[in-house]
């Protein structure tokens, strides 16, 4: 069974009710976003592989703990991803970046294709998905069916929402993925958002109905 971590750090639930908020502004919604991915980014990193690198204190020389060669890909998903991108690229600057484009099909509710780029060497990396909701999660299935397909093998997902029908179905599809959030809201409404929620993430980030 893959994990899920529910993330509920006071900071991540406080900055979190203030995204809820119907009246945070575009920029407030941009910025919360983006702190909130230094936050969960600091969870979803929190056991990569260390090594250690022989340095010179300005005291002694001492073995210190550093990243291990394993590199990684933040994969966004189009257009949401973008604002947790942002966040976690200031974490990891020297991270490469993967985006998929999905547009959610209205009537099926299914995640339908139109962009794909990534580093090549997926295989030899570790892939961490970026998009703020877990709704039916047909989105995040396909976004890792794709990655699948172009070599990744070690994959993890942040999102700052999940539905429990989401959780579920990324469960069945991607037992190896594991999952972090900073909360699992209720349920679905009939057209597959989450209540409570936060609305439509991209259009609130963005500014766009
Ligand atoms: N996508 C969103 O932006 N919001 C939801 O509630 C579900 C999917």
């Amino acid at each position: 069974m893959p994990s899920v971590t529910l993330v509920d750090h006071a900071l991540v639930q406080h900055k979190l009710t203030l995204l809820r908020d119907r009246t945070c502004s575009t920029a407030n919604f941009r910025q919360l976003v983006k702190e909130l991915a230094l936050l969960l980014g600091y969870e979803v990193t929190r056991d990569l592989k260390l090594t250690t690198a022989r340095i010179e204190t300005p005291l002694e020389t001492m073995d210190s703990p550093k990243l291990d060669g394993k590199k990684l890909v933040f994969a966004s998903i189009l257009r949401a991803g973008e604002g947790l991108l942002a966040g976690l690229l200031e974490l990891v600057p020297s991270a490469r970046v993967a985006h998929i484009g999905l547009y959610r099909d209205h009537d099926t509710l299914r995640a339908v294709q139109y962009f794909f780029k990534a580093p090549e060497d997926l295989a030899d990396r570790q892939v961490i998905v970026v998009d703020p909701m877990l709704a039916t999660g047909n989105s995040v299935c396909h976004a890792i069916d794709i990655l699948k397909k172009a070599g990744a093998k070690d994959i993890r997902f942040l999102c700052l929402l999940a539905a429990p029908e989401g959780i579920a179905h990324l469960h069945a599809e991607h037992p190896d993925v594991p999952l972090v959030t900073a909360a699992i809201d209720r349920q679905l409404n009939e057209n597959g958002y989450i209540v409570p929620g936060l609305g439509d993430a991209g259009g609130r980030m963005f500014g766009t109905t």
